[in-house]
């Protein structure tokens, strides 16, 4: 946070299935991995790309939500399905160490597509909903502590939720 490289609007891939999409997409998954995430997206890594990755089995945050599946997304687009919001806690690998109370669309369609050009389309609700809304702000320049609607529910992990490992989206 801080970095004027995540407050830009990334510009769409123009040619999918190429070995530069894969190789950005290789680098976010090792980024992604390497940091414990649940997500992120390609200008968390200093590219103004709109390309995101999401997946996570089990979520200690969520105990009873549903996994969400392993999902390269390029060129998303997010249709939320009614005005009902949810208040849920999010952390960012790009404000590391801190947890905020976020308000996100509870139910959602999304589309896209995948490295080779697959369209993906997915109608989504809960913890999935939120992941993709978190990870498509990044590429428009929006980070979580934005969207916080009262700051005395932003802290830190540690005071917040000690003892606990969680991840980061
Ligand atoms: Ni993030």
């Amino acid at each position: 946070m801080g970095d004027p490289r995540l407050l830009q609007v990334a510009r769409p891939v123009e040619r999918l299935g190429t070995p530069e999409l894969q190789a950005l997409i290789t680098d976010m998954e090792d980024t992604m991995r390497a940091l414990n995430g649940a997500g992120l997206a390609a200008p968390q890594i200093g590219v103004g790309l709109r390309v995101v990755i999401f997946g996570m089995a089990a979520n200690p945050r969520y105990p009873d939500a549903e996994p969400v599946p392993r999902t390269v997304l390029v060129n998303p687009v997010i249709t939320p399905l009614d005005e009902e919001l949810e208040e849920g806690w999010e952390g960012c690998l790009s404000v590391p160490g801190m947890r905020g109370l976020v308000p996100r669309h509870l139910r959602l369609r999304y589309s896209g597509f995948d490295a080779e050009g697959g369209a993906i389309e997915r109608s989504v609700e809960g913890f999935h909903a939120r992941v993709v809304q978190h990870e498509c702000d990044h590429l428009d320049g929006v980070l979580y502590p934005m969207r916080i609607r009262d700051l005395r529910n932003f802290g830190f992990t540690e005071v917040l939720f000690p003892g606990q490992i969680l991840e980061d989206d």
